[in-house]
């Protein structure tokens, strides 16, 4: 069992260069499904979520090596199958990615249905509408998903929510078929334009990643061409880390981000009072004052991202005034809450908002990461608070940040990991 110990009260100054990021990376490996030829792929961070979708993938027939530290070779040459082990599926949602491009390289595709999750319900009835209106057959029983299509054909999909995962499968699916698809509502991540740019390497033919409205031609095969690609770097690492600079009052430079996939953070926190200058691949922040509260309204991006709601949580519970939150993404993200409180933030929740009414301190305490993000703003909240943290439920944390306290420590943090002894036991002879 491993924790984090964290000792409050170290501003945080100097340089933290971000990785590549983990939504981008995910998708492209899946993608890579498509390729008749070997992808590389650079600045892939090394986490766990990482490795479980290699795993995904060698378990479909994908060949893994890692080149060097962050460059991934993905060589699907041996042929590829349609089903990955259920325990891996259930292990990371993510997995569900891997339905598109197996559905156009094979007509059909089985996986164990991935339900809900901590943050919230996560069905997945988009995905499956997208590709039934491409043409496919999907079958749900047994706690499984089937999905069929000898030949999939074009058409106008009018997405209810704009979903990441489905503007991402249903594009994937829609690269072979006959005709053109259109995808209204579709998201807008920059992710999804990453997506868009490795499939067009490949030869498809799609434009709009990046705006409401993505339109597919299908084509009638793909290039067998190696590709090399290399992963934009992580927003929500990045935003993070502002977090942790803005609550410590640190003077925080990050190298290799691209400012305009933050915005919506440096808005809020520009209007919270932080001093926030951007350049090429650079941006630093700093903090002299205690921050203002701001209201901060979770929405798709380009809006404030879910994923950096919790974090935002613990810098506002130390701010003057009174921050109300609406997370509009999903139902349940949350649940770090009870913990801060532990710390001595004033929230409560009330329906899809969390009204944090800001106190002049926070104290360390032992404390649970529920999910990923929580865990991050646990940290967060950890670096400001009085004394010692302890924070279990480090392997939520490792799922997406790559070496979190190392990076941290390099720029003054007091944390570090800490696992149990292994018992001892007396040999009786
Ligand atoms: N939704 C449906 N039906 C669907 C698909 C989604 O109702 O078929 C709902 C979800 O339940 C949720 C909302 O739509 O309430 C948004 O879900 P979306 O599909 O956009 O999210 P996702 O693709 O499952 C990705 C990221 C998440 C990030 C969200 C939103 C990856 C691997 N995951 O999830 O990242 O929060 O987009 O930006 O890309 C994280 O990194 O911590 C994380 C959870």
């Amino acid at each position: 069992m491993e924790r984090l110990r964290v000792i409050g009260g170290h501003r945080l100054t100097g340089q933290i260069r971000i990785s590549g990021a983990k939504n981008a990376v995910l998708k492209l490996m899946a993608a890579s499904l498509l390729a008749s030829d070997v992808t590389i792929i650079q600045n892939v961070p090394r986490i766990r979520d990482v490795e479980i979708m290699v795993k995904v993938l060698q378990s479909l027939g994908v060949e893994v090596t890692w080149d060097d530290r962050s460059t991934l070779r993905l060589d699907p040459r041996q042929g590829i199958h349609y089903s990955a082990p259920d325990e891996l599926v259930r292990e990371m949602r993510a997995s569900v990615q891997v339905m598109g491009p197996l559905l156009t390289r094979l007509g059909q595709v089985k996986l164990f249905q991935p339900g809900g999750c901590v943050i919230g319900q996560r069905p997945i009835d988009l995905h499956l509408k997208g590709f039934q209106a491409l043409g496919a057959e999907v079958v749900e029983e047994h706690g499984y998903v089937y999905v069929q299509a000898p030949k999939l054909r074009g058409a106008e999909i009018h997405l209810d929510f704009p979903s990441v995962g489905a503007t991402e499968n249903i594009m994937a699916a829609a690269i072979l078929a006959e005709g053109t698809t259109v995808i209204r509502n579709a998201a807008k991540e920059p992710e999804i334009i990453e997506e868009q740019n490795f499939y067009n390497r490949l030869g498809a033919r799609i434009r709009g990643a990046g705006t409401d409205m993505i339109r597919i031609e299908g084509v009638s095969r793909l290039q067998p061409k190696p590709i090399e690609y290399t992963v934009i770097p992580d927003r929500i690492e990045a935003g993070t880390y502002m977090l942790a600079a803005a609550i410590t009052g640190g003077d925080l430079e990050l190298e290799e981000v691209i400012p305009e996939h933050l915005e919506s953070l440096t808005a809020k926190l520009r209007e919270a009072g932080a001093e926030i200058v951007t350049a090429e691949e650079r941006l630093r922040i700093r903090v002299g004052r205690r921050l203002s509260a701001v209201d901060v309204t979770v929405l798709p991006y380009p809006g404030f991202p879910t994923d950096l709601q919790p974090q935002i949580a613990a810098v506002l519970s130390l701010a003057d005034g009174t921050s109300v939150l609406t997370e509009n993404v999903f139902g349940s993200r949350f649940r770090y809450v009870d913990e801060l409180i532990r710390m001595g933030a004033n929230i409560r929740v009330e329906g899809r908002s969390a009204i944090v009414k800001g106190v002049p301190r926070l104290t360390g305490a032992s404390v649970i990461a529920p999910d990923l993000r929580a865990g991050a703003s646990l940290v967060v909240a950890g670096l400001a608070a009085e004394g010692e943290t302890i924070l279990e439920g480090v392997a939520y944390l490792d799922r997406g940040y790559e070496a979190m306290e190392q990076k941290l420590q390099a720029v003054g943090a007091d944390i570090r990991r800490e696992s149990d002894a292994p018992v001892e036991t007396e040999m009786v002879v």
